[in-house]
């Protein structure tokens, strides 16, 4: 057989009316190899076809074997013809054979055609009219059966199978012709200097082509979701933290936070400390190196003894405890450090930061041992609880969540304290979404703030909000060995 496409244009050419040519033609050729060749004489303009989608019945072996010899019920009815003095049931499956034997004696009764007597089987009907055969034959020359009903029947007595069947129905296209004339790719000098181009072929453009897949870099979803907090945040007029500090010592990660040292986040089960070096140097001035002296003391004493009104938590608040390294918990460490700057100039300030928090909790479909925090902190003089619950209203609006609500909570370093609960129109239920509060007197005062200042502060796990935008189920498809980076690079952008 020549080229599929030549073989295509020979038929048709050769063909008294234009054919409806199926993939039955090329018996040897599947319907997609057939299709990719009508394609690319169809963009030569050689032809032009269109595809025909149609169902057709198709006989099974049993049913060819019916159209061929008679159904079993008539070979049955025959056969007790063909005997004069009735047919012997015990010999019947010797006659017909033992499946038409088994189906079309019980048929054949239904039908009244053949009757029992003893142990015989006699003729019952003059003559018969072998309907099944009837059926089959219209079905194998049209492929079809006029009456719905009857094909149904066929269908359940597996006599007939549907099958799909695509045909091209094909027209010669302007430029048709048996030959296929290689077209040229390029206009080039060769072809210019010999005046070739006059008598050539060129291959029309396809400017529909959708060219190679080009290969880039792509932000993991987490990147995209930061993306857009960042834009939220600087939008309201924040100021981002530094966050480069993922080992801190427990003084910023816990004491400046007013967070007991026997505090049970602090212990062994959420804390990953540090194993070489344990201890950092004391606290330090981040410009010019002196040590916090007097900050240390005050942080010592409001935990010890109590300060600036409060009673504090009456311990031996030990100085080895607070220099222990450990990994970041919270970037609330952050914001204490920037506090503490804000302090030497206090004046009002909106700060936020977006960055990794580690936490030694069991790692299951939803908790790693490390997240993201988004976390932001409002420094301002006589700001309320109100002042608070307007902002959250205001920022996660920004993100598409309307309907909050607000639950008392417990942080060591914010009084009042408050979970926040959003609702989730997809998931049809209210979802924790982030906690907050106010800063407390012994966390701010200890640092250097004055009394009139308030500060807020609230944070929430870039995962979560990322997790419900992009329908992930588990954390572990998301960060660390198991993402797909099929995934990474198709997920669209984020909009909230
Ligand atoms: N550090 C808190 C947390 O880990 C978040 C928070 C930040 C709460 C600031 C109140 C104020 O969830």
């Amino acid at each position: 057989m020549s080229d599929l496409p030549t073989h295509i244009l020979e038929t048709i050419a050769s063909a008294a009316s234009l054919p409806l040519l199926s993939s039955k033609a090329f018996p040897t050729v599947d319907s997609l190899h057939v299709k990719s060749a009508l394609d690319s004489l169809a963009s030569r303009e050689m032809i032009t076809y269109e595809t025909v989608d149609k169902e057709e019945a198709e006989l099974t072996d049993e049913a060819a074997g019916i159209v061929k010899d008679g159904s079993h019920e008539a070979k049955v009815y025959e056969a007790v013809c063909m005997s004069l003095d009735g047919l012997k049931i015990s010999e019947l499956a010797k006659v017909v054979g033992a499946s038409s034997a088994k189906v079309g004696q019980g048929k054949a009764f239904k039908e009244g055609w053949i009757k029992k007597d003893g142990d015989r089987l006699l003729k019952a009907a003059p003559s018969i009219k072998d309907v099944t055969r009837e059926n089959l034959r219209i079905i194998q020359s049209t492929r079809t059966h006029p009456d719905g009903a009857t094909l149904t029947d066929l269908k359940k007595r597996k006599l007939v199978n549907m099958v799909k069947r695509i045909s091209f129905k094909i027209n010669k296209g302007p430029k048709f012709a048996t030959q296929i004339i290689k077209e040229e790719t390029d206009l080039t000098a060769e072809l210019l200097a010999s005046g070739d181009w006059k008598s050539k072929t060129f291959k029309p453009y396809n400017f529909k082509a959708l060219g190679a897949p080009a290969n880039s870099g792509a932000l993991h979803p987490l990147m995209k979701v930061r993306h857009e907090f960042r834009q939220i945040f600087f939008e309201m007029g924040f100021e981002e933290m530094p966050t480069n500090r993922f080992v801190e010592s427990g003084f910023w990660n816990f004491d400046t936070l007013f967070v007991p040292q026997q505090h049970p986040a602090r212990d062994l089960q959420d804390t990953f400390y540090i194993s070489d070096p344990t201890i950092a140097d004391p606290p330090r001035d981040d410009a010019t190196g002196e040590p916090l002296t007097e900050y240390w003391s005050n942080v010592r004493e409001v935990h010890e003894k109590g300060k600036y009104g409060s009673l504090g938590y009456r311990y031996p608040w030990k100085a080895d405890e607070s220099l222990r390294l450990v990994l970041r918990t919270h970037t609330t460490a952050i914001s204490a450090n920037m506090l503490y700057k804000l302090a030497k100039n206090p004046k009002a300030a909106k700060y936020f930061s977006i960055d990794r928090v580690f936490r030694n909790e069991t790692v299951d479909a939803t908790h790693l041992a490390e997240f993201h925090q988004v976390e932001g902190v409002i420094a301002d003089y006589n700001l309320t609880l109100g002042d608070l619950i307007g902002f959250m209203q205001t920022f996660f609006a920004k993100m598409g969540v309307h309907d909050l609500r607000f639950k008392p909570a417990y942080n060591p370093y914010t009084e009042p304290s408050m979970e926040i609960f959003g609702y989730h129109k997809g998931l049809g239920k209210w979802v924790e979404i982030g906690n907050s509060g106010m800063f407390r007197p012994e966390m701010l005062e200890a640092m250097g703030l004055p009394k009139g200042m308030k500060v807020h502060g609230w944070g929430l796990s870039l995962e979560r909000p990322t997790m419900i935008r992009y329908a992930v189920s588990n954390i572990r498809e998301l960060l660390g060995h198991k993402v797909d980076l099929g995934f990474v690079k198709t997920n669209a952008a984020v909009r909230f």
